[in-house]
């Protein structure tokens, strides 16, 4: 028995190598396969985001990690989400770049029966049910916590002059965030944003447009708080308004930054940033955790909301700053 059995085996292999086929890796055949679509690499915040599902979605855990990097367009998303429909994918991630233009694609991976997964960001899609499950954020919450510390530092009766510096226009993280410091402007008469411009969640764009707009004033206008929509921009903006002599923190131009990544933390302490309002990039493990759900078969929600504070200069700990990975 054991030599016919043998026997088969050679014949085997001598069939994979006339045919030209590779004999199959059973392991390889055994991983789940995850098709990623990153909206690009435009902050520090996105890149511990890739890091941490990186992080999960190894071979050594049971998956096989296709990841492709969108470049901040959503056509690149598009096409990458139709490739792994075609490449029959266990799943498809897809952090979105912006809210809106998502029906179609998605129906097409709903009707080729592959769960999507959306991370981070959010889509506005008619019919919920293309997407499995959620998780990421609550962007207005997070815009909610900035405008209080903002109501809690300044005396209601001041008058207070904002710069808005808006992140990736229709996303929404820009969508949340600006919402909620929109209906703090109305709520608050003495409120007054002075200039509102498109930062893209970008250091080098913030920077720029901010250098902008100061070069356009004749005199330079006295700046309460800039609301910066991400900490990339608040690095933009700090440099620009250093080389127009303002003064940054207390008593100066306060910043106000989202996402508390170790750098903006570190600003934090020496109070160049005024408050840290916390994202949380890390939303591998809960991904993972909502796949293996799905792969034994468990319904999971299809809201999943992470834990987030903000921080200001007391709160600016070592150990906390030890504790940041990112
Ligand atoms: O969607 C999350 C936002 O996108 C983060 O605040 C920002 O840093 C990132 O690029």
């Amino acid at each position: 028995m054991r030599k016919l059995i043998a026997v088969i085996e050679v014949f085997v292999f001598l069939a994979f190598i006339f045919t030209g086929c590779a004999a199959p890796d059973t392991q390889e055949e055994d991983l789940i396969v995850i098709g990623m679509s990153q909206t690009g690499a435009e902050s520090d915040w996105r890149a511990a985001n890739t890091e941490s599902m990186q992080a999960v979605f190894t071979e050594k855990n049971g998956y096989r990690l296709l990841y492709d990097d969108a470049r901040q367009q959503q056509e690149n998303q598009i096409a990458a989400i139709r490739r792994y429909i075609q490449e029959k994918v266990d799943y498809i991630v897809v952090m979105p770049i912006s809210e809106s233009g998502w029906d179609a694609v998605l129906q097409e991976a709903y009707d080729a029966g592959i769960p999507v997964i959306i991370v981070d960001r959010m889509v506005d899609i008619s019919d919920e049910s293309l997407v499995t499950a959620h998780v990421g954020a609550n962007f207005y919450a997070e815009g909610e916590r900035a405008v209080a510390w903002m109501e809690n530092e300044f005396p209601a009766d001041q008058e207070i002059n904002i710069v808005h510096i808006q992140g990736t226009q229709g996303s929404s993280a820009q969508i949340g965030r600006t919402q909620a410091l929109t209906e703090a402007v109305e709520g608050n008469p003495q409120w007054n944003i002075i200039c509102s411009m498109d930062g893209d969640f970008t250091q080098a764009k913030t920077y720029e447009v901010m250098k902008e707009y100061l070069a356009g004033c004749e005199v330079l206008p006295e700046i309460d708080v800039v609301y910066c929509e991400n900490d990339n921009e608040a690095f933009g903006a700090i440099i620009a308004l250093g080389e127009y002599g303002y003064r940054i923190g207390e008593g100066g131009t306060q910043i106000i930054a989202f996402d508390a990544t170790k750098q903006a933390l570190l600003y934090c302490r020496e109070g160049k940033i005024s408050v840290c309002i916390e994202c949380n990039p890390m939303l591998g493990p809960l991904v993972e955790s909502c796949i293996s759900a799905m792969e034994r078969g468990e319904k999971v929600d299809r809201y999943q909301y992470v834990d987030e504070g903000y921080f200001t200069s007391v709160d600016i700990t070592d150990e906390l700053l030890d504790s940041r990975s990112y």
